[in-house]
């Protein structure tokens, strides 16, 4: 799977863990910064991240930031991407076969690191379930060109 990694500097240290989690087990993986703990602009680095899944790129995005919601809400700016802060493994599963999502972001202040990686790893792991959320996914996309 072809993922890109981003974060500010509240998601910094989480981005790094992550991202050694995933080279660990074997992941492609592009990390679009930050690349320190000094302040920048999460909508930045979202929109980096986002536009490369959208644009087919990558197949997953992440996105670290201090709660995961900032990041969330500008992701979703761009066409294509399905994004939510989870804070939870059940969320990532049902998110990943309802929703399809596919830009995960994470609340590095607010999310202990074990439970962070658990969700990376079902987010990851997850298959879309198809079938009537496909469609209701496409009336997602739909909402986009009004
Ligand atoms: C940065 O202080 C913080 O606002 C940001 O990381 C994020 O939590 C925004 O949603």
């Amino acid at each position: 799977m072809r993922i890109v990694i981003g974060a500010d500097h509240a998601g910094f240290d989480l981005k790094q863990i992550i991202a050694a989690y995933l080279r660990h087990h074997g992941h492609e993986l592009i990390d679009k910064g930050t690349d320190s703990d000094q302040p920048v602009d999460y909508p930045d680095f979202a929109r980096a991240v986002a536009e490369g899944v959208s644009g087919g790129k990558f197949d997953r995005g992440i996105l670290v930031c201090g709660t995961g919601v900032g990041m969330a809400i500008a992701a979703n700016k761009v066409a294509g991407i399905r994004s939510s802060a989870i804070v939870d493994t059940d969320t990532a599963k049902l998110t990943r076969e309802h929703n399809d999502l596919n830009v995960l972001t994470l609340g590095a202040r607010v999310l202990p690191e074990s439970r962070a990686r658990e969700i990376v790893k079902t987010f990851l792991q997850t298959p879309f379930a198809g079938g009537r959320h496909g469609d209701r996914v496409k009336k997602i996309h739909a909402i986009e060109s009004h």
